[in-house]
């Protein structure tokens, strides 16, 4: 075990479930002092009895605090409440998030609206609310969870890619503001993690983002979660937890005329495919 995470204290916001709760686990298992963050209450408590489960020792203290990260005053009530109990946080991870695939055309503005407000501002809610002490202390990582689709735009994702893509500007903008702070800063890029949140996805993904996404299976979160916290070990800015996103993010603007065509054929095949009454 390495002793780098011993009695640090970690804030996930979304640590309840999926990839904020796996990273949860793995940080606890090497030490940490976990706060998590998420609405609903018996996902909390179960996921406390799993992540204690999980602990290097019985000292170290898992706590919860249920709010809804879109709201300001919640999300300042909650990580304040962490911080009284566990002081400032050695590592802060922005994990809650939302995505309701759809076409453009189809999805009420409502939509955007509450998909920004907690992908995007939940994320600056969350991290204001603990940047001042971080500062103080001279010390910390902020790591928030943004996408493959905050590098790309995808069919299917309008409402989604715009709040990941606000998550990378940023991230770069406040990565420079801090460093000379001494607190870090890092994006990460998942694709697709198999999570309730890819499973509630999937019941509406249309079926062209169906195909882009190809056939490979997708990424346990205990995979994402090791990433995430080598990428941390390592003070990595850009966290990916496999080669394609490695690649999409290093290359993304060049390859960004090549996905589009890639794309459109799909689109174009899905088209063919209803034209001919096969799907
Ligand atoms: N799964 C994927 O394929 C994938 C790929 C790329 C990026 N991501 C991103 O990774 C992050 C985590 O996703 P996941 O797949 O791990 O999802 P998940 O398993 O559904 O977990 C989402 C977590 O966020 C909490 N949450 C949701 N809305 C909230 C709100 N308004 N306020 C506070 N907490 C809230 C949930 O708890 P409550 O519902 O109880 O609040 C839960 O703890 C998201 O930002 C997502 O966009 C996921």
């Amino acid at each position: 075990m390495s002793q780098l995470f011993n009695n640090q204290h970690v804030i996930i916001t979304g640590g309840s479930s999926g990839i904020g709760k796996a990273t949860a686990l793995l940080l606890a298992s090497e030490g940490a002092h976990i706060s998590i963050i998420a609405r609903n209450l018996a996902k909390l408590s179960a996921a406390k009895a799993e992540i204690e489960q999980a602990r290097a020792a019985t000292t170290q203290r898992v706590s919860t605090y249920s709010a809804d990260v879109s709201v300001n005053a919640e999300v300042q009530r909650a990580v304040a409440a962490a911080i009284a109990e566990n002081g400032a946080p050695d590592i802060l991870i922005t994990s809650a998030g939302m995505v309701q695939p759809g076409l453009f055309q189809d999805q009420a503005v409502e939509l955007y609206e509450q998909t920004m407000q907690l992908n995007y501002l939940g994320t600056v809610y969350t991290i204001k609310a603990a940047l001042s002490s971080m500062l103080a202390c001279k010390r910390g990582h902020i790591v928030m969870i943004a996408s493959g689709a905050g590098v790309l735009g995808i069919y299917g994702y309008t409402s989604y890619c715009p709040t990941k893509f606000a998550l990378r500007g940023l991230a770069q903008a406040l990565r420079c503001e801090v460093k000379p702070s001494g607190v870090r800063v890092s994006i990460v890029y998942p694709s697709d993690v198999d999570t309730p949140q890819l499973a509630e996805e999937n019941k509406t993904k249309p079926e062209e983002t169906k195909r882009i996404s190809g056939t490979a299976a997708p990424q346990s979160p205990a995979v994402v979660a090791k990433a995430i916290v080598d990428g941390i070990r390592r003070n990595q800015f850009a966290i990916s937890s496999n080669m394609e996103m490695h690649l999409l993010k290093r290359l993304s603007s060049l390859v960004e005329p090549i996905m589009n065509g890639y794309m459109d054929s799909i689109i174009a095949g899905v088209a063919k495919d209803r034209a001919a009454g096969k799907i």
